[in-house]
């Protein structure tokens, strides 16, 4: 079978760039790969790639961009609900036109009962992408929280050597780093035959609040403590100091309740599902914390 062509839409966002990263390292799997995004000047790209201009907002730009594409990995924006639900299905819908064959399309955990803020949005976009009937299907890769979420407690590790999340200490759960993201969302696109149609829920190992914390001691080589604190301190912090929108907080939430509250999709480990889609194990939060931390923690 001659491999596919290859695009990303949506290139220039930390995920997208993850999946350029991995498409461009397995370029011999590839039958040529784009980058798609507003600004493809602005993006540094890996050798073997090639940045084509073209908006999610645009049907138009997309659909001459996509002409010869056999698959495409649409990465949903961060914003308003709206935004990520409009501008990831039209997408969809200008590849559908384009004649693409294949879809990899990140979702979430949450996606599957559909009944917390991200978990509708997700649920919605999957409905919308996998109704428009592509040829060898779409691959839904539900994702749970980022690893890499972690930079946003840098301030605190710093300054106090301790983590701050509403996350039950003792619960064993489900997160990944944004290069594996992207590394599962290229795998899948280098075998639409085999992974089209399907779902996949791929994850590091899981591991504790507890052994995130660990994981920093040993790598700073100081005592790092995590600290449960309430729901409502939490969304201070994100709104307050992170300057999020209260819905997507609220968002945020839902998650850790999720996890505290042992919900399967949430604890389950995604590693098999990593395997499947890479043929490799994910990284640990042990290997995560002792690359970033020598970086100003
Ligand atoms: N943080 C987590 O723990 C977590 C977990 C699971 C899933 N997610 C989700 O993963 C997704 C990807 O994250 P990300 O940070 O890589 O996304 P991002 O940078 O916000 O967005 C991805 C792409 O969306 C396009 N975009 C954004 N606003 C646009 C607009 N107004 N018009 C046209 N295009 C627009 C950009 O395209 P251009 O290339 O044209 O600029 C960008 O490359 C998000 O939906 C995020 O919520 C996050």
């Amino acid at each position: 079978m001659a491999p596919p062509a290859a695009a990303v839409v949506g290139a220039s966002g930390p995920v997208g760039r993850a999946v350029v990263k991995h498409l461009a390292a397995a370029a011999e799997r590839f039958n040529g790969i784009k980058a798609l995004s507003r600004t493809p000047a602005k993006t540094e790209l890996p050798v073997g790639v090639t940045g084509v201009e073209a908006s999610m907002s645009s049907a138009v730009e997309l659909e001459k961009a996509l002409a010869g594409v056999d698959t495409v990995s649409i990465v949903a924006p961060q914003g308003s609900p709206e935004l990520r639900r409009d501008l990831t299905v039209a997408s969809a819908k200008a590849a559908k036109a384009a004649g693409v064959g294949h879809v990899a399309l990140l979702s979430v955990d949450q996606a599957v009962d559909g009944t917390t803020v991200f978990g509708r949005q997700f649920k919605e976009i999957e409905d919308a992408v996998t109704g428009l009937g592509f040829q060898h299907g779409v691959t839904v890769v539900r994702f749970p929280m980022f690893l890499d979420n972690i930079w946003g407690a840098k301030d605190s590790i710093k300054s106090m050597s301790k983590i701050f999340e509403p996350q039950d200490p003792t619960v064993k759960a489900r997160y990944i780093t944004v290069d594996d993201v992207g590394a599962a969302l290229a795998g899948a696109m280098a075998d639409p035959h085999k992974h089209g149609g399907r779902v996949y829920n791929p994850s590091a190992p899981l591991h504790t609040k507890t052994d995130l914390a660990a994981a920093f001691s040993d790598a700073l080589g100081r005592p790092v403590e995590f600290v449960r604190i309430p729901d409502s301190d939490c969304i201070a912090f994100l709104t307050g100091t992170l300057g999020m929108p209260e819905w997507q907080a609220n968002g945020v939430i839902n998650i850790y309740n999720g996890i505290n509250a042992g919900l399967k999709h949430m604890v389950r480990d995604g590693v098999d599902d990593f395997r499947s889609l890479t043929g490799r194990d994910p990284s640990t939060a042990v290997e995560f914390v002792k690359a970033i931390a020598p970086n100003g923690f």
